[in-house]
C-alpha cells in the first residue's frame, strides 16, 4: 500500500484474537498509555510512626524471635492498592528490634543497606566482614552490596532502628543474589569504632549545624543518597516536584511537613515519610533545632542521566 493510500477500516475476523495468541499486542490501541508527560508516581505519600511499631515490636517479642525470623522487623508498606513490601519506588524501610542478649544472624545480599540507629545501649554492634563496628543512637551504619553482615546485642537495653534497602530497585532490575553466612554468625577478626562504614550521630548533628544539609557517605553505597538535614524553629526549607524518591526520619526534636496529596502532618523523633517523586513538599522545625535523615535513590537517577531532564 502507499503512504496516501486509505487503509481499509475494516478489521479481518479474529486479528487480535489471533496477535494474542502470538504474545503480541497491537501498539496502535494500548490498552493504557505506557508514556506520559511528567513522572507519574505510583507510590503515594505516607507516614509510619515510631511509638506504634516500638509497641508492636515490644509485642512481637513474645512470639518472634531472631531465631525464627531472619530479622524481627516491620517494614513500612506504602498503602497502595496490592503493594506488600516497598517504601517507595526503589527503597524499603523497617523498623526493627534486638533485644538484650540477641543476634540476627549474618548474610549478604546484592541490595545496599543502612541502619539508622534510634535506641541502643552500649554493646550493640553490627559485625560487617567480619569487624565488629559499633552502633549507638543516631548513627548511621552502612553495609554495601555483598557485605556480610549481622546484628548483636550484648548489652542491657533494646535495641532499636530503622534499615533502609534499595531491594525494590534490585527486584526491578532482576540482579538479587541472598547467602546465608556458613557459620551462621560470622567471626569477628577486628574491632572498628570508627569504621568508615559507620556515621555518628555526633557527627551528623555537627555538621547538619555548619551548614544546614550535609551530604555523607557519598561514595558508600551507589544507589542509596544520605543527608542529615538540620532546621531551626520556625525555618522552613521548600523543595519543588523534583524526580527522586525520599524517606526522612526526624533524629532530634520535631518538624511539620506540607506534602502534595498529603496535606499537613507533624513528625517526632523516630517516625518516617515518604514522599515519592513528583510531589512538593516544605519541611518547618518546631523545636530550636530539629534534625532530619533524608535516605534517596538520588544516586540511581544522577547515574541514569535522568535528574535534569526536567524540572517541574
Ligand atoms: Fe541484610
Amino acid at each position: 500500500m502507499s503512504e496516501s493510500a486509505t487503509p481499509d477500516q475494516v478489521v479481518p475476523e479474529g486479528f487480535f484474537d489471533s496477535l494474542e495468541a502470538r504474545a503480541l499486542s497491537p501498539g496502535w490501541a494500548k490498552k493504557v498509555p505506557q508514556m506520559w508527560p511528567v513522572p507519574r508516581p505510583r507510590f503515594v505519600p505516607a507516614v509510619w510512626r515510631y511509638a506504634d511499631a516500638r509497641a508492636a515490636l515490644d509485642a512481637a517479642c513474645a512470639f518472634v524471635s531472631p531465631e525464627q525470623a531472619e530479622r524481627r522487623n516491620l517494614i513500612m508498606v506504602n498503602p497502595i492498592a496490592d503493594n506488600i513490601y516497598p517504601t517507595c519506588r526503589n527503597l524499603v524501610a523497617a523498623y526493627q528490634l534486638v533485644l538484650p542478649g540477641e543476634t540476627a544472624r549474618s548474610h549478604r545480599h546484592s541490595p545496599n543497606a543502612l541502619r539508622l540507629i534510634l535506641d541502643a545501649g552500649a554493646d550493640t554492634f553490627t559485625i560487617v566482614n567480619g569487624v565488629q563496628v559499633d552502633v549507638a543512637p543516631g548513627d548511621v551504619v552502612l553495609t554495601p552490596s555483598w557485605h556480610w553482615h549481622g546484628h548483636s546485642n550484648f548489652g542491657s537495653e533494646p535495641a532499636f532502628w530503622i534499615d533502609f534497602l534499595d531491594v525494590p530497585l534490585v527486584q526491578n532490575l532482576e540482579c538479587m543474589y541472598f547467602e546465608d553466612h556458613p557459620q551462621r554468625n560470622e567471626p569477628m577478626v577486628s574491632h572498628e569504632p570508627d569504621s568508615p562504614l559507620r556515621h555518628k550521630g555526633v557527627e551528623l548533628e555537627r555538621g547538619a549545624r555548619d551548614a544546614g544539609t550535609l551530604d555523607f557517605a557519598s561514595a558508600g553505597l551507589k544507589t542509596i543518597g544520605l543527608q542529615a538535614v538540620g532546621i531551626e524553629r520556625a525555618q522552613s526549607r521548600s523543595h519543588d516536584k523534583r524526580i527522586d524518591n525520599n524517606l526522612y526520619t526526624v533524629t532530634r526534636g520535631s518538624v511539620r511537613m506540607t506534602v502534595e496529596e498529603l496535606g499537613v502532618v507533624d513528625l517526632v523523633r523516630g517516625d518516617v515519610i515518604a514522599i515519592p517523586c513528583w510531589h512538593a513538599f516544605t519541611i518547618e522545625g518546631l523545636d530550636d533545632w530539629s534534625q532530619l535523615i533524608r535516605v534517596s535513590d538520588e544516586p540511581v537517577m544522577t547515574a541514569l542521566g535522568f535528574r535534569e531532564l526536567k524540572s517541574a
